[in-house]
C-alpha cells in the first residue's frame, strides 16, 4: 500500500517558442540532406514508444544498463555522494533513476526532459512514490545551453543514462560535456551511460527489431511534427531504415520518400524526390577510451567504468 504523502514537486517550462522549434524543422528539411532531430521523437507518444522498443529483445542496451544500476547502485551512490542535488537529461519514465534513489538519498531530484506531458505525469509519480524527494522537473530542449531555473545550495551530480549522448555527433557529444562539466561545476560528478562498439549484426538487429516498433518509432516522428507544427506527411509515403555506418561509428537512421511528393509544413513547401531520404538519428557508439578521451578533453579528470560481461554497454562516473 502506498503511504499517503505530501510530496513536494516543482515544474518549470523553459521549452523554446513554437515559432522557432517550426522554424528549426523547416530548415532541417530544406538542407541538401534532410534532417529532423532526433528531440522532435519525443511527444508523449513518442516517448512511450521509446519505452515499447527498449522491451523488445534485441533491444539490449536498455537491459544491460538497467543490471548494471542494479548490480553497482551502492557503488555509485558511494561516489557520488550523499544529499546532492541530482539532475537527469532526458528523464523519460523516470525508471532507471529509481534503482540508485534510494542508495543515493539525494537532497532533490531535477528531471530535464522536452517532453511536457510525459515528464510532468513521471516527475508526479516519482513524488508520490518517494515523499521524502523533493522533485524540480524542468521542461527544456538541453541540446541547447541552459541554465536550471531554481537555486539549490547542494553539490551538483547529472545522471545521463541510455546511451543518449550517443545521439550527439562526436562534436557536439564533446561540446554537451563540456556544459555539463560547467553545469555541475567543480566538485559535481556526472553518471554517464555508453553503448559501445560491437559485431555489427547485433547493433543492426537493435535497430530493426522485428516487432516493427522502432519503425513505428521512427515513423511517428512525422505525426508529431503533423501534429505540432501543421504538417501533412503522409506516413505511408515513407519507410525506415537504420544501419550502422562503421566509418562514422554510428547507427543511422533515415525515412525514405518512397515517391516524388510535396509536403506542405505551415506555409512551407518542402519537395522529395523519389528515393530521398530524411536523417532522422544518429546513435555513436564508443569504445572505452575513445569516450574518455573526450570526457577528458571536456574537463572532468577521474572516472569509474562499469561494464557487462559481453562489453556491450558501459557506465562512467566522471568527476
Ligand atoms: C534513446 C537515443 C538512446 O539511440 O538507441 C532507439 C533512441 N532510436 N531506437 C538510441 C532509439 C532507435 C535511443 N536513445
Amino acid at each position: 500500500m502506498p503511504v499517503p504523502s505530501q510530496s513536494s514537486l516543482f515544474f518549470y517550462d523553459i521549452n523554446t517558442v513554437l515559432e522557432d522549434t517550426r522554424n528549426e524543422v523547416t530548415l532541417g528539411l530544406q538542407r541538401p540532406q534532410k534532417m529532423i532531430s532526433p528531440k522532435f521523437f519525443y511527444d508523449e507518444m513518442g516517448s512511450e514508444l521509446f519505452m515499447e522498443i527498449t522491451r523488445q529483445p534485441e533491444y539490449y542496451l536498455t537491459r544491460t544498463e538497467i543490471s548494471l544500476l542494479r548490480e553497482y547502485a551502492d557503488e555509485m551512490a558511494d561516489l557520488m555522494g550523499e544529499n546532492c542535488l541530482l539532475i537527469e537529461y532526458g528523464s523519460g519514465s523516470s525508471e532507471k533513476i529509481r534503482i540508485l534513489l534510494e542508495s543515493l538519498r539525494p537532497r532533490a531530484y531535477a528531471p530535464l526532459d522536452i517532453s511536457k506531458e510525459y515528464l510532468g505525469a513521471a516527475a508526479g509519480a516519482l513524488a508520490s512514490e518517494f515523499p521524502w524527494l523533493e522533485v524540480h522537473a524542468t521542461c527544456l530542449d538541453f541540446t541547447e545551453d541552459f541554465e536550471l531555473p531554481f537555486t539549490m545550495d547542494a553539490r551538483r551530480v547529472a545522471f545521463f543514462p541510455g546511451s543518449s549522448i550517443g545521439n550527439f555527433g562526436r562534436i557536439e557529444a564533446r561540446a554537451f560535456l563540456g556544459r555539463a562539466r560547467r553545469l555541475v561545476g567543480d566538485e559535481g560528478g556526472m553518471l554517464v551511460g555508453v553503448d559501445l562498439k560491437k559485431d555489427i549484426a547485433v547493433l543492426n538487429a537493435a535497430y530493426n527489431d522485428s516487432n516493427g516498433i522502432t519503425e513505428k518509432f521512427n515513423l511517428h516522428v512525422l505525426t508529431h511534427l503533423n501534429e505540432k507544427f501543421d504538417a501533412d506527411f503522409d506516413l505511408k509515403n515513407f519507410v525506415h531504415s537504420a544501419v550502422y555506418e562503421p566509418e562514422k561509428g554510428c547507427v543511422a537512421m533515415y525515412l525514405t520518400s518512397l515517391q516524388e511528393q510535396k509536403v506542405q509544413i505551415a506555409d512551407t513547401s518542402i519537395s522529395f524526390k523519389a528515393g530521398e531520404k530524411i536523417h532522422t538519428e544518429n546513435s555513436h557508439k564508443y569504445t572505452k577510451e575513445e569516450f574518455l578521451y573526450m570526457a577528458l578533453d571536456a574537463g572532468f579528470t577521474q572516472y569509474h567504468f562499469w561494464t557487462d560481461n559481453n562489453n556491450r554497454f558501459g557506465i562512467f562516473y566522471l568527476t
